[in-house]
């Protein structure tokens, strides 16, 4: 058996539509933060007596759908690898499941790690990005701590399309506050959004053609350490994958009222001088940037808002690693 843990990533310049559904292949490059606190650690132990892996995840078995896309991810891995057996897997999230906090990316790069170092496999970090990727987009980059980029790629085969590490998670005492207004499953799916959005939005054009700027702009400012600079380019590059989405057929809204009273707060902040930037992902919570000298006093003011269940303060947090074997 081998146990592995993976943090949760946020992405700063957003994943937004695939060119392969298949191999989960991107149509633009992303970057992201990996953070401390949200984790999901998974266990995986090959049984030559299994006929079919046997799921438990968050300590009850998985439903159909989890069960077929988690059977399907290990079948790839069995097929690259020459793997026989089913496995036994056991995984736990230790926050909200399927509520746009990334519990797909930590939970896939969890998954890719134990399946590949329970089969005796040592993969290298980029290795082990391509095989995460396959389970869901982001968790590539969950393999890697600190702040990453990852690459879309040309190839067909999704062999160029992984993610490396720009500045380690010691680099930049950087937070990031976890918002939760609703802990309970979003309603479109991120899959489910994205190929909506490719499919109908008439917007989708104009988001990729910004993309290429807002990554070099980003790059720059996460090795320049400049806060203010991260924030701004994140929290348009948010607006925009959103915009894009609203504008799909029927349109993808992840958003509630109290995810704009929240922006609106925010906006109040910054005009009183204490800067803090927000994204939003898949979900209607929200993820708030800010420096550590202001986390108690945000997280404070935040809490004090009325439908906002529970704020984790987060740091940049390490990659995937193995517990125990
Ligand atoms: O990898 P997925 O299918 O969970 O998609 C992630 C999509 C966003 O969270 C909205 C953006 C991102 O880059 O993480």
């Amino acid at each position: 058996m081998t146990i592995a843990q993976a943090n949760s990533n946020i992405a700063l310049i957003k994943y937004w539509g695939k060119r392969d559904q298949n191999l989960r292949l991107p149509h633009n490059g992303s970057l992201s933060m990996t953070l401390d606190k949200l984790f999901t650690r998974t266990s995986v132990t090959y049984d030559a007596a299994l006929d079919q892996d046997h799921v438990v995840l968050n300590d009850h078995p998985a439903t159909p759908v989890q069960a077929a896309r988690i059977g399907e991810f290990m079948d790839r891995i069995r097929s690259s690898y020459q793997i026989k057996e089913y496995a036994e897997i056991h995984s736990h999230n230790n926050f909200p499941t399927d509520a746009g906090l990334a519990s797909s990316a930590s939970g896939f790069a969890a998954l890719a790690l134990a399946a590949a170092y329970a089969a005796g496999l040592r993969l290298k970090p980029q290795e082990l990005s391509v095989l995460a990727r396959q389970g869901s987009g982001s968790a590539c980059r969950s393999i890697e701590g600190g702040f990453i980029e990852w690459f879309k790629g040309t190839d067909p085969d999704g062999m160029d399309s992984y993610a490396v590490q720009l500045l380690d998670e010691k680099a930049w005492n950087i937070c990031m506050l976890v918002v939760i207004l609703e802990a309970r499953a979003k309603d479109i799916s991120s899959t489910e959004g994205m190929a909506r959005t490719v499919q109908t939005s008439p917007l989708y054009p104009g988001w990729l053609d910004s993309i290429e700027s807002d990554l070099t702009s980003m790059r720059l400012a996460i090795q320049k350490k400049d806060f203010t600079a991260v924030g701004t380019i994140m929290e348009h590059n948010c607006l925009k994958m959103h915009a894009t989405a609203l504008g799909a057929q029927p349109p993808v809204i992840y958003w509630h009222p109290k995810t704009l009273e929240i922006i609106q707060e925010i906006q109040y902040l910054r005009e009183a001088g204490i800067e803090c930037y927000f994204t939003i992902d898949a979900g209607p919570n929200i993820k708030i940037l800010l420096q550590e000298q202001d986390t108690t006093m945000i997280k404070r003011n935040f809490l004090a808002i009325k439908g906002v269940q529970d704020i984790i303060v987060c740091q940049a947090g390490r990659g995937a690693f193995v517990c125990e074997e």
